[in-house]
C-alpha cells in the first residue's frame, strides 16, 4: 500500500531543514518498505514569483489529497507585498484542512540541559504535550480588521470566539493523548476574565465527567501556567488551550528542551469514514530569516516531525521511536547545531552534519 506525503518546503531555512527530513522519510521507504510516494509544492516566496500568490489553490488542492503533509516554514522580509502575508496563508491552509489540533510535545534531553535557560534540576525530566487550539479562536474571529475613525484615528478589532464543539473537540483529543501518557490533563484558559474562557472551563469539566473520568483534570489559568511552566514544568503532562494561548505558551515551553529549534509538532482534523485524519506536520521554529541559507539551521524540528508523522498518520510506532532514539543517541554522541552550542563545547555541526548524524545513529540502530 502507498502513503502520500507531500513536502511542502516553504521559506527560509525551511528547506534547508526538510532536505534533512526528506532523508529521513527516504531512509525508511527504504529499510522497512514503508510505500511512501514523495510530492514537493510550493508555498511564501517561490509560490509567489511563480503564481503571484503565496498560497495556491493548487497547493491547497494537492494538501488536502495527501495522506500527510510536512511543512517547513513560511515568513521572512523579502520582496513579497506586505498585504499578501504570508502567515495568513498557513492559517488558511490549517483551516482548509481543518487541522484544529496542535500537538507540540516538550522533551528536555539529558544531553541538552546545559543549553536550557531553565536550571538543570527544574529541567530535567520534562516531558510535556502542548495541545493547542488550531483553527478557531482570536487568530480567526470576524469581526477583523483596522478601521479609520470619523476623527482620522484608526481603531483595530479582532475578535476571540469558540463554540462548544471547536472546544470539546481539541479537548478529547487531549484526553485521549493522556491516556497514552502519564493520565494527566490541565485545561489552561483565563475563565477568570474572558467569556470565551469560561466555557472552555465549562465545557472540558463536562467532557471528563462524561467521558474520561479515569483521567485527572486541573484548570490552570492561563498566567499562572505561564509562571508554572517556568518554576516547575514537570508537573504537567498534557496542557490543552485555545489558539493564542497554546501559540504563546509552546514557545516559551520550547526554551526547556534547549533550543526552538528541537520542537516538532503534528496538526490534526477530523478522521474520515476510512479513519484517515487530515495532518500537517512541522517544526515549530519557524523561518528564521536571519541565519536563513547558511546551512547551520538544526534539522531536529523538522526529523522529529517525520517521527510524529510515522505515529499519528501511519501507525508506525517502532520507526516512530527509533527516530527519536536516533536523535537522542547523536546528542548523547555530542552533535551540535549553533542553536544548541555552548561555550566550550564541540565545533558545531551544519544542518546537513547534524543530518549525517541521526542517519548514521539511524542505521546503527537497524534502520
Ligand atoms: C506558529 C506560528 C504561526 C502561528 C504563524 C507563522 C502564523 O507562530 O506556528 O506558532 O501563529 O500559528
Ligand atoms: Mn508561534
Amino acid at each position: 500500500m502507498t502513503h502520500s506525503v507531500l513536502f511542502i518546503p516553504g521559506d527560509g531555512i525551511g528547506p534547508e531543514v526538510m532536505a534533512q527530513a526528506r532523508r529521513v522519510v527516504e531512509r525508511i521507504n527504504e529499510t522497512r518498505g514503508a510505500g511512501f510516494a514523495l510530492t514537493e509544492a510550493q508555498m511564501g516566496l517561490d509560490a509567489w514569483k511563480a503564481t503571484g500568490l503565496p498560497l495556491s489553490d493548487e497547493t491547497i488542492v494537492a494538501a488536502k489529497a495527501a495522506d500527510a503533509v510536512l511543512f517547513g516554514a513560511v515568513g521572512g522580509d523579502e520582496e513579497i507585498p506586505r498585504k499578501l502575508r504570508r502567515e495568513r496563508g498557513l492559517l488558511r491552509l490549517r483551516r482548509e484542512m481543518g487541522l484544529y489540533a496542535n500537538l507540540r510535545p516538550v522533551k528536555a534531553h539529558d544531553a541538552l540541559l546545559d543549553s536550557t535557560s531553565l536550571k538543570e534540576r527544574v529541567a530535567r525530566g520534562v516531558d510535556l504535550m502542548i495541545v493547542r487550539e488550531l483553527s478557531s479562536g482570536v487568530y480567526f474571529g470576524e469581526p477583523r480588521g483596522i478601521e479609520t475613525l470619523p476623527n482620522g484615528k484608526r481603531r483595530a478589532v479582532d475578535t476571540q470566539l469558540y463554540t462548544e464543539e471547536e472546544i470539546e473537540r481539541v479537548a478529547r483529543d487531549a484526553f485521549h493523548l493522556a491516556r497514552t501518557r502519564r493520565g494527566m490533563v490541565a485545561s489552561v484558559a483565563k475563565s477568570n476574565v474572558m467569556e470565551t474562557g469560561r466555557l472552555w472551563r465549562d465545557v472540558v469539566t463536562a467532557l471528563h465527567a462524561a467521558e474520561f473520568p479515569d483521567v485527572a483534570l486541573r484548570h490552570v489559568l492561563s498566567d499562572n501556567f505561564a509562571m508554572q511552566i517556568i518554576r516547575d514544568p514537570r508537573q504537567f503532562d498534557v496542557a490543552v488551550m485555545d489558539n493564542l494561548f497554546g501559540d504563546l505558551l509552546s514557545d516559551a515551553s520550547a526554551m526547556i528542551s534547549g533550543s526552538l529549534g528541537m520542537l516538532p509538532s503534528a496538526s490534526l482534523g477530523t478522521a474520515d469514514s476510512n479513519g484517515r485524519r487530515p495532518a500537517l506536520y512541522e517544526p515549530v521554529h519557524g523561518s528564521a530569516p536571519d541565519i536563513a541559507g547558511k546551512g547551520i539551521a538544526n534539522p531536529i524540528a523538522a526529523i522529529l516531525s517525520v517521527a510524529m508523522m510515522l505515529r499519528h498518520s501511519f501507525a508506525m510506532e517502532a520507526d516512530a521511536a527509533l527516530i527519536e532514539k536516533a536523535v537522542a543517541e547523536a546528542l548523547e554522541g555530542g552533535a551540535r547545531t549553533a542553536d544548541l552550542y555552548v561555550q566550550g563545547g564541540v565545533q558545531p555541526l551544519t544542518t546537513a552534519g547534524m543530518g549525517d548524524a541521526i542517519l548514521a545513529r539511524m542505521e546503527a540502530l537497524g534502520a
